[in-house]
């Protein structure tokens, strides 16, 4: 089974829409197995997306994430990783597919509602960044 871990950005979390990520990730048949409400700093933001530092959206971003609070979610389950990404839609919303949250709900390119991981290596690197073991729930 593979894991792969979430966040409901702040825009989402705004926009009232925890449940409607959540519900949309179990009706295709990913399991939540960690979950808890945070609210990044600049730096927090900053080392969670490391692999973008020199990008020119990167300052952008980061003061972003650090706005307010976000949900983070570790998800478990077949293809957990795609399966969460096929269900965002593309980075900018224009791009997205009918029907995905980021279609359905984002803002613009920036404040696209959702995060998924997008490999085995940022998944593991991205779930220990928020969870320890004991957060982390087999059912
Ligand atoms: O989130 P995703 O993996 O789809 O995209 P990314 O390329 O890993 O970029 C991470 C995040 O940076 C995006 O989700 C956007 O919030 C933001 N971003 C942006 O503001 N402007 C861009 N041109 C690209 C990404
Ligand atoms: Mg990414």
């Amino acid at each position: 089974m593979e894991r792969t871990l979430s966040i409901v950005k702040p825009d989402g979390i705004q926009k009232h829409l925890i449940g409607e990520v959540i519900k949309r990730f179990q009706d295709h048949g990913l399991k939540v197995i960690g979950l808890k409400m945070i609210s990044m700093d600049k730096k927090e933001a900053e080392g969670f997306y490391a692999v973008h530092r020199g990008k020119p959206f990167y300052g952008s971003l980061t003061t972003f994430m650090s706005s307010g609070p976000s949900v983070v979610m570790v998800l478990e389950g077949e293809g957990a990783i795609s399966k969460t990404r096929e269900l965002m839609g593309a980075t900018d919303p224009k791009q997205a597919k009918e029907g995905t949250l980021r279609r359905q709900f984002a803002t613009n390119i920036e404040k696209n509602v959702v995060h998924g991981s997008d490999a085995p290596e940022t998944a593991a690197f991205e779930i220990q960044y928020f969870f320890n073991a004991l957060e982390i729930f087999e059912y």
